[in-house]
Formats: structure tokens, C-alpha cells, sequence
């Protein structure tokens, strides 16, 4: 893949040579007269993309002219049919199935997708779990080992393997990083996750830090902290009802939705936040 926009040579022949525009490229829209043609579309992984925030992720990039590496743990047929409204978009797409909290699957899952789709444009990182309520505790060791592995090493494992491939340090052309954190991580959630809070601080912490260690290399980091959006997340916790049950509760009394956390996500990931680097941005609905 082209690391900068090409010109046809026979549009150029009174212009100027090119300018290599911010990495990764992305298509212009609407075109103008003398618009270079499309590049080929930047790559994008999305872990834990089957479903949820991942999902609404995949379906807006691809939107927006991205090829897509559907990352899932289980949910294979969601990820299928997924790739399957990715492709009709014109766009490409693959699914890979991997635990990111397995650093072994998580190297597979990146070789695989550089075969599949080619140099790495942008990464979300956003497979994360949560857990039944309750106090640090009453929490025994393999579920607090599951909350770092999956949310904080996932993120640790695919964040490194995305700089291999996107730092100029290592040969790679730029690219964008976006993790997905929560409110909990300011807020601690006490005597309900505070485990889960804990390790989305983390979170946090690893996008300013790695913003700053790559900002010469092309590549940015930044982190969405969602508020409480509907997914079926909750239902996972052991509370299904979650988001119905606290909306009124909520400064815009509803909560937010996988396409708003999404637009947000998506927007960092691209070239119009190209000065955007080590931002925390809260998608809370003022939470
Ligand atoms: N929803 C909220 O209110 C909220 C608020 C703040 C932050 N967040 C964060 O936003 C992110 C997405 O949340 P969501 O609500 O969209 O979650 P979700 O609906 O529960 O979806 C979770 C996704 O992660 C995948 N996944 C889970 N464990 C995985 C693992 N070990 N390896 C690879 N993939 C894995 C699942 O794959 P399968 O489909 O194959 O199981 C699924 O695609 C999470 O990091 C979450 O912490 C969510």
C-alpha cells in the first residue's frame, strides 16, 4: 500500500509534485475536479468488533472509507454477517477470532490481518468485559486476573503490535490508535466494579503515555471514555436492565447509544483529528 497520495501522471504535468498528506490517507469527500484519485482504503482492526460499541465502529469506518479486521471471541456468525454489510459498502473486510487477553492469539490475530488486508491504518481497541456488582472484597483471583488480562493486557498486546506496524520507527507509515475506556475510570465505581474501574483507568494512563512516546512516529493515541451506552455489556454483569433502569437517572436522562460512542471513535481515528494525540475524550452525556 502507498504510504502517500499518488497523482495520475497525465493530471500533474502542470501542477506542482504532490505533497505527502498526514498518514494514514484517507478518501476526500466530495472530489474535486482535480481531486487525486481514491488511495487504496487505510486498515483498520477493531477487536472485540462482533457486537456493541465494536460493531457500530466497524459499520461507521467502513462508511468512511476503511477496510475492516472484525476482531470477536465468540460470536462468529455476528462477525460474518458484519463483514458480510462491510463488503456491500464496497469496502474490505475480514473477521479473525482471537482472545486478546492470549498474547500468542493476539500476534496470530495481527499476522492474520496483515495477510488478509495489508499495512496497518488504525486500531480500536476496544474488546473489554465487566463483571456481576460487587465489593473488591468478595472478588476472587480469577476474576480480577480476567479484568486486567482482557481490558488492560488486550489493550497492552494490540497497542505494541499496532506500533510495530504503523511507527516509522519501525518502518511503518503513521497511523491512529483509539482505546476504549469508561467514566469508570474517573468515577471508581465502588461496591459495583471497582475491579472494572481500575483497569479502564489504566487505560487511561497507557493512551497519554504512548501518545507521547510515538507522537514523532506518525502515530496517535487516543482514548473515548463512554458513559453508559446500550449493549449487551450490562447483561453480561449480571444486569440486563441496566440502561432502563438508571436512564432517569442520568444528567440527559437517557443513556447513550454504540453509535454515539462510535461518530466519536471514529473521528479520532481519522485524519481530521490529525493534531489530536493523547486526548481522553468523554462521550457521557455530562455523566
Ligand atoms: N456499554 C457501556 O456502557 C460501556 C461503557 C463504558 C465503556 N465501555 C467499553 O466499551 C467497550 C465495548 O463495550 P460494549 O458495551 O460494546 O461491550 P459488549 O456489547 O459486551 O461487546 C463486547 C465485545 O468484546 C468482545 N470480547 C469480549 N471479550 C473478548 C476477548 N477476551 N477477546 C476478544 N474479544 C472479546 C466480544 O466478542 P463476542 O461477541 O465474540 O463475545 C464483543 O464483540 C468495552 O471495552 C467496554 O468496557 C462500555
Amino acid at each position: 500500500m502507498p504510504s502517500t497520495w499518488t497523482v495520475n501522471a497525465t493530471m500533474t504535468d502542470s501542477l506542482p509534485p504532490p505533497l505527502p498528506l498526514p498518514l494514514p490517507p484517507f478518501p476526500l469527500s466530495p472530489l474535486s475536479p482535480l481531486s487525486p484519485p481514491l488511495p487504496e482504503a487505510p486498515v483498520l482492526l477493531v477487536t472485540g468488533g462482533s457486537r456493541g460499541i465494536g460493531a457500530a465502529t466497524v459499520r461507521l469506518a467502513a462508511r468512511q472509507g476503511w477496510d475492516v479486521a472484525i476482531n470477536y471471541l465468540h460470536r462468529q456468525a455476528e462477525a460474518e454477517r458484519l463483514a458480510d454489510e462491510v463488503r456491500a459498502l464496497g469496502r474490505r473486510a475480514m473477521t479473525v477470532a482471537a482472545d486478546v487477553g492470549d498474547e500468542s492469539q493476539v500476534l496470530a490475530m495481527f499476522e492474520a490481518v496483515d495477510r488478509g488486508l495489508g499495512r496497518l491504518g488504525g486500531l480500536v481497541n476496544n474488546a473489554g468485559v465487566v463483571d456481576v456488582n460487587g465489593r473488591l472484597d468478595e472478588m476472587d483471583g480469577a476474576r480480577l486476573r480476567r479484568m486486567v488480562t482482557v481490558n488492560l493486557l488486550g489493550s497492552l498486546y494490540c497497542a505494541r503490535e499496532a506500533v510495530h506496524r504503523m511507527s516509522t520507527r519501525h518502518g511503518g507509515a503513521g497511523g491512529s490508535i483509539v482505546n476504549l475506556s469508561s467514566v469508570a475510570a474517573r468515577l471508581g465505581s465502588p461496591g459495583t466494579y471497582v475491579d472494572y474501574a481500575a483497569s479502564k483507568a489504566a487505560i487511561d494512563t497507557l493512551s497519554v503515555g504512548l501518545a507521547r512516546e510515538v507522537a514523532a512516529e506518525g502515530v496517535r493515541v487516543n482514548a473515548v471514555r463512554p458513559g453508559i451506552i446500550d449493549t449487551e455489556i450490562h447483561a453480561s454483569g449480571g444486569q440486563p436492565d441496566r440502561a432502563a433502569r438508571v436512564a432517569a437517572s442520568l444528567p440527559m436522562q437517557r443513556v447513550g447509544t454504540a453509535d454515539e460512542v462510535a461518530q466519536a471513535i471514529v473521528w479520532l481515528l481519522g485524519s481530521a483529528a490529525s493534531y489530536t494525540s493523547g486526548a481522553i475524550l468523554d462521550v457521557s452525556g455530562a455523566r
